[in-house]
């Protein structure tokens, strides 16, 4: 089982492409490292222990991907590749629909001009934008608050629609929630570009001394504590999920959504603490305004990605934890050191 990963350099596809080496997949990566570094590579290579088979390709780049079809006979591809950072994209919303929906159309026509119909789109929960009610179903209203979001909202619609139009497509739709965590062994993880937006990836820049202080964006939401709660996955847990999804679209064709979560909601507050607990380490941080756009509470009800894809996250919150502060420990500064 030959399976290609676009964007399989970055954080979640390259610990997709550990899980698949290991699950028994051969696996193919294509980046143009825009998001990833090329240093991943020897890293794969070290964790799997196999030779890691690569192409610097541009997925809009139609010709240089035509290539890549043609060295190989894929049964399935996980597309990851795309522009994701919910800030930048209200900034440069045209290049964040042209990147993102290019890629994906230029990839549909090479996948149907080679016989493949096996699809793996990496989704999000963004797409259910303000959502009142938690947890959250796949059946849930969606719609989104920026444009990242739309164009994952938007790259979900195509792919059910190729389905309807070619019964033979089997297509999986993986609603992210919060994936963080590392691989245990320390040598990959996740390696913002710049300030992090992300709450772990602050925490642990702020544990490594790299950054002063945390901000904790508003404790007057109507949670617990006050701060934001979100479902928090380990991304080995998250990579598992793409293995199970791979495996299911074997046997069965159409499209489907799965949510993938923990089903369990984590207040910002309580990840602070259980970080600081795990690796005893302070975690300093102020209180200040809410970050616009920022929703309240947002979780998984992860039952059908159990019951469809016999798929559930196993990996604990402490896990979560300290497999975040190996990585960033043994690289304070990532991978371009
Ligand atoms: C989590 C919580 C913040 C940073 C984002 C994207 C979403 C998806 C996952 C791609 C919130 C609080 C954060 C900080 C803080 N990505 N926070 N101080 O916003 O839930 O989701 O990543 O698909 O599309 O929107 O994740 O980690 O940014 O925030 O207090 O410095 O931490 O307010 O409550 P978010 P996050």
């Amino acid at each position: 089982m030959a399976i290609l990963l676009t964007g399989g350099a970055g954080y979640i596809g390259s610990h997709t492409y550990v899980e698949l080496v290991q699950a028994g997949y051969d696996a193919v990566i294509v980046d143009n490292f825009y998001n990833s570094c090329p240093d991943v590579i020897e890293r794969l290579k070290a964790i799997t222990g196999k030779p890691v088979t690569y192409y610097d390709v541009d997925v809009c780049d139609r010709k240089a991907l035509e290539k890549v079809f043609l060295n190989h006979t894929f049964d399935a591809v996980i597309h990851f590749a795309g522009y994701k950072a919910v800030g930048e994209s209200v900034a440069k919303p045209l290049a964040y629909y042209r990147n993102n929906l290019d890629s994906t159309f230029a990839l549909c026509d090479a996948m149907q001009a080679h016989g493949v119909s096996r699809f793996v789109f990496s989704s999000s929960a963004t797409v259910y934008g303000l959502a009142e009610t938690v947890p959250l179903t796949e059946t849930m209203p969606t719609g989104c608050t920026n444009p990242y979001g739309w164009t994952k909202y938007m790259i979900e619609q195509v792919l059910r629609d190729i389905a309807v139009a070619h019964p033979d497509w089997a297509v999986a739709l993986l609603r992210y929630f919060n994936p963080i965590g590392a691989h245990e062994s320390g040598t990959i993880g996740e390696d913002p570009v710049g300030l992090p937006n992300n709450l772990m990836p602050f925490i642990t820049q702020v544990a490594s001394g790299k950054l002063a202080k945390l901000r904790v964006f508003g404790n007057d939401y109507d949670t617990p504590d006050g701060t934001g709660v979100r479902d928090y996955i380990h991304v080995v847990d998250l990579a598992r999920g793409h293995v199970a999804a791979c495996r299911y679209l074997l046997s069965h064709t159409g499209c489907e959504v799965f949510n993938l979560g923990t089903g369990l909601g984590v207040s910002v507050l309580e990840l602070i603490h259980t970080f600081e607990r795990v690796n005893n380490i302070p975690i300093p941080f102020d209180v200040v305004e809410r970050r616009p756009g920022d929703i309240a509470t947002c979780y998984a009800d992860a039952s059908k990605a159990k019951t469809v894809l016999d798929w559930e996250a196993s990996l604990t919150l402490e896990d979560m934890c300290r497999d975040s502060w190996r990585w960033q420990s043994q690289n304070p500064k990532g991978y371009r050191a």
